[in-house]
């Protein structure tokens, strides 16, 4: 069994040190076996204006957030909170999130990590159905962690660790979930 995982960029911020991450993430997550990652940049998306009707979602990302056994989020931190794309983009859903999991990185230039963003998500992913995990990874003082190139020059063996372990816990929840939707009733599934 391979579990579909998308990587959830938050922000579309010209020059965003989000994206870094994520293709580091990325970089990583591509050698679990069973795992198949894949980054969701929500500038090559299109959301013009809000809710979740069929003329305001992008098919694209429908097909998606419907084919993910789970998601991971790597978001900024912004004004304590997250980006408002971010939102947009999980707004533009609803049922192809129900009883799946998430798990966040969060990133910011402070020495924080987007620990706040991390906190603020939880409400929301609650009222999308989804299963929050708490192996979360902070990425602090971004801007130490990549070399002009966007290459990782931060602390290989921690964070590799870090992101492993996320996805230990993502991953053994996906499989949990995916065995409850496929195997036990439910008004949603
Ligand atoms: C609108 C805005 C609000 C921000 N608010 C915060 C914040 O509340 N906390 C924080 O640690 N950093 C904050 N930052 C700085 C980000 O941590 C910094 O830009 C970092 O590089 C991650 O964001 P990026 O992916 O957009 O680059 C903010 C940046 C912007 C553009």
């Amino acid at each position: 069994m391979v579990l579909n995982i998308p990587i959830l960029l938050g922000t579309t911020r010209p020059n965003n040190k989000s994206s870094l991450v994520a293709r580091y993430v990325n970089s990583i997550t591509t050698e679990i076996d069973g795992v198949e990652t894949f980054i969701v940049d929500p500038k090559e998306f299109n959301f013009p204006l809000d809710g979740k009707d069929e003329q305001v979602k992008d098919p694209r990302y429908t097909k998606i957030t419907a084919q993910a056994d789970a998601f991971f989020v790597v978001t900024p931190e912004y004004n304590h909170s997250f980006p408002g794309t971010l939102k947009r983009m999980l707004d533009s859903e609803l049922k192809n999130y129900i009883h799946k999991p998430v798990a966040v990185a969060g990133v910011s230039s402070g020495i924080f990590g987007g620990a706040r963003v991390i906190e603020q998500l939880a409400p929301v992913f609650r009222e999308l159905g989804l299963v929050y995990t708490f192996s979360d990874v902070h990425f602090p003082e971004v801007d130490k962690l990549f070399n002009k190139k966007g290459n990782f020059i931060g602390d290989e063996q921690l964070y590799r660790k870090l992101i492993n372990t996320a996805f230990e816990e993502l991953v053994w929840m996906a499989k949990v979930l995916k065995y409850g939707r496929e195997s036990l009733e439910n008004r949603y599934h």
